[in-house]
């Protein structure tokens, strides 16, 4: 897998599906989504003129953020809490903050190391147990909260559909609660789906395999 060809052809994926949707290309950011990608591959993505990379793993963020500087990163994984301290300040944006006790605790670190952290909220737009993020309903109650605390600054909402049927009731009801919420922006598109998820109002789609090729399992 070439990822300069990867990279071209998601591309001209997202510059087309915005012409569909009539959605300005510049209003649609690709993350490029890297996890257990080596470096060497992020650095043909750089090449390629590639400016945005999504890590899934505190660690690897960590060393990946070491070994490459003048991009910027994005945490696109499961946080636990007491990691949030390594993506606190290396992560541009975190997509993944789901719930109070993480909100606290990156607001605190951030505070501490004197920035204010960038965060989306993910919400678990089908309702399935397996997966994280704050349910819909409960979106406004910890969105309040979030925006209560000094050093986050809440900036959209992102969400993973469930794997099997259409994705678009799930992005579609992240937009809707963006919209609610006074949230411009959303994160949703992988993949398989990105295409829809522009159609349907997403910012910024997150995409790996359809750039560098399938992961390792
Ligand atoms: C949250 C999240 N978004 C996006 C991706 C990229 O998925 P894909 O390789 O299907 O594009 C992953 C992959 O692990 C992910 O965990």
């Amino acid at each position: 897998m070439d990822v300069a060809e990867g990279l071209s052809r998601v591309r001209e994926r997202i510059a087309a599906a915005c012409s569909r949707a009539g959605r300005d290309p510049a209003s649609v950011r690709l993350v490029a989504v890297s996890k257990t990608k080596p470096i060497g591959m992020l650095r043909e993505a750089v090449a390629a003129g590639q400016a945005i990379f999504g890590e899934n793993y505190a660690q690897e963020l960590r060393e990946k953020a070491a070994a490459l500087a003048g991009v910027e990163w994005h945490f696109v994984g499961a946080l636990q809490t007491n990691k949030a301290r390594l993506v606190v300040g290396r992560a541009a944006l975190i997509h993944t903050c789901d719930r109070l006790a993480l909100a606290q605790e990156l607001s605190k670190r951030a505070a501490a190391a004197g920035l204010v952290q960038r965060v989306l909220l993910e919400v678990n737009v089908g309702r399935e147990a397996q997966k994280a993020g704050v349910l819909p309903e409960n979106v406004p109650a910890l969105l309040e909260e979030v925006r209560a605390l000094p050093a986050l600054a809440c900036e959209g909402l992102m969400c993973i559909p469930p794997e099997e049927g259409d994705p678009r009731p799930g992005f579609r009801l992240l937009r809707q609660l963006g919209k609610a919420c006074g949230l411009p922006q959303l994160s949703m598109g992988m993949s398989a789906d990105y295409e829809a998820a522009i159609e349907e109002g997403a910012t910024l789609v997150r995409v790996g395999t359809a750039i560098f090729g399938e992961r390792a399992p």
